[in-house]
């Protein structure tokens, strides 16, 4: 089946440094860099360069290093921005400058102290000097969640008229319900005269739980690039998570869309960046949390040592883990504990494994968990002979 390709914008380095307490180092970055390219990001977006000089100094050492991704850096709609940025990309195989402007009535209001003509001249300022730098410009609506959708098409069709090859619509709130961003992109690629010369960019934020959910949105409704990060991680509550749109469109190709990110390095990639950003992915997070493939209860452990598929809609290897896990918990059962058992070397027959099963109750419901060092102790004292 033809998949249509969708481009995986990377901003770990940039939006996901963001988050407060986690900066990092030009070492750190180059490494995670350097990973990126090899997952199969298509950009990668490498920092804000003129925001310091250790920034800087990063843009320009990862445009050095990066092999096949275009590399990315930020700007506001200012020259000095641009004109930094050019300069910090200049070593790159595929720069390009991301440049843009707040588009809400709260940011032309309250942070600009403006009006919608004045930011639009401003919008097609930024681009065309981006233009004159590089090839490929991606101009971001700031705030493009909570601008209403005429005044953001007007913007749209102005910047590509100035060259904007990517037009990024950022909900940089996190506010968009999906049904309503994903109109917003289907407006855009409805009204916008010259749409078709641009890609349209999901950057959707987290703050309720939803920008995985709007980025798919997005993309269902045209959009063919999204911007995400690894463990989903940056400002507040953080930026789609990598990880997660790539599996679900792999997991589901009726879609008829798909990246080109290797999956097999997903979760060797989440634990680098979580090491090298001493921030810990929650155990529960989709796809790359320790529990993302770890079944405790009785019931749904019987059905995946029977079956995998009866509780997993995954193969952890497709995402680089190594297996599922079946914890020993009070609410195993004991197909799970006959199961660990075997695995470490003791083949429990029935009558044999009622009396196991309780003693290992009896432990179990005094400790959190029970690991394989518990289980020949638990044999031993079910008195069966085994041990
Ligand atoms: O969330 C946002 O609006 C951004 C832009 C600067 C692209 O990160
Ligand atoms: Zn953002």
């Amino acid at each position: 089946m033809a998949q249509e390709h969708v481009q995986i914008f990377d901003t770990t380095l940039r939006d996901g440094e963001q988050v407060p307490g986690c900066k990092l180092d030009t070492k750190s970055k180059l490494i995670i860099a350097e990973r990126l390219d090899v997952l199969g990001v298509d950009i990668l977006e490498a920092g804000f360069p003129v925001s310091s000089p250790g920034d800087f100094n990063s843009v320009v050492e990862i445009s050095k290093l990066v092999k096949n991704a275009t590399v990315c850096g930020l700007t506001r709609a200012v020259e000095n921005d641009i004109k930094v940025a050019a300069d910090a990309l200049k070593d790159a195989k595929r720069p390009r400058i991301h440049t843009g402007i707040g588009t809400s009535e709260f940011h032309i209001k309250y942070k600009f102290n403006s009006n919608k003509d004045a930011i639009i001249e401003r919008a097609i300022a930024a681009v065309s000097y981006a233009k004159s730098f590089v090839k490929d410009v991606e101009f971001y609506a700031e705030d493009a969640g909570r601008t209403d959708n005429e005044f953001l098409a007007r913007v749209c069709e102005a910047v590509i008229k100035a060259g904007a090859t990517v037009l990024n619509i950022p909900d940089t709130t996190g506010y968009c319900l999906p049904e309503e961003y994903g109109a917003k992109i289907k407006y855009l690629k409805e009204n916008v005269t010259g749409i078709d010369k641009a890609v349209l960019s999901c950057h959707c934020h987290n703050d309720l739980g939803l920008a995985t959910a709007n980025s798919i949105a997005g993309i269902n409704n045209g959009a063919r690039q999204i911007e995400c990060t690894i463990n989903g991680i940056g400002e507040r509550a953080g930026n789609t998570s990598l990880e997660e749109v790539v599996m679900i469109l792999r997991q589901h190709p009726y879609l008829k869309l798909d990246t080109k990110i290797d999956s097999k390095l997903l979760y060797s990639t989440s634990q680098m960046v979580s090491d090298l950003m001493g921030m810990i992915v929650q155990p529960n997070k989709a796809i790359v949390g320790t529990n993302a493939f770890a079944h405790s209860s009785g019931i749904h452990q019987d059905g995946v040592i029977k079956n995998r598929e009866t509780y997993e809609i995954i193969n952890p290897h497709d995402v680089g883990v190594t297996e599922s896990a079946i914890i020993l918990t009070a609410r195993s059962g004991r197909a799970a504990l006959a199961y660990r058992a075997k695995n470490i070397g003791y083949e429990l027959e029935k009558l044999q494994l009622d009396k196991v099963y309780q003693e290992f109750l009896k432990l179990a419901d005094t400790q959190k968990e029970i690991t394989d060092k518990d289980i020949p102790t638990i044999i031993k004292a079910s008195n069966i002979g085994l041990i």
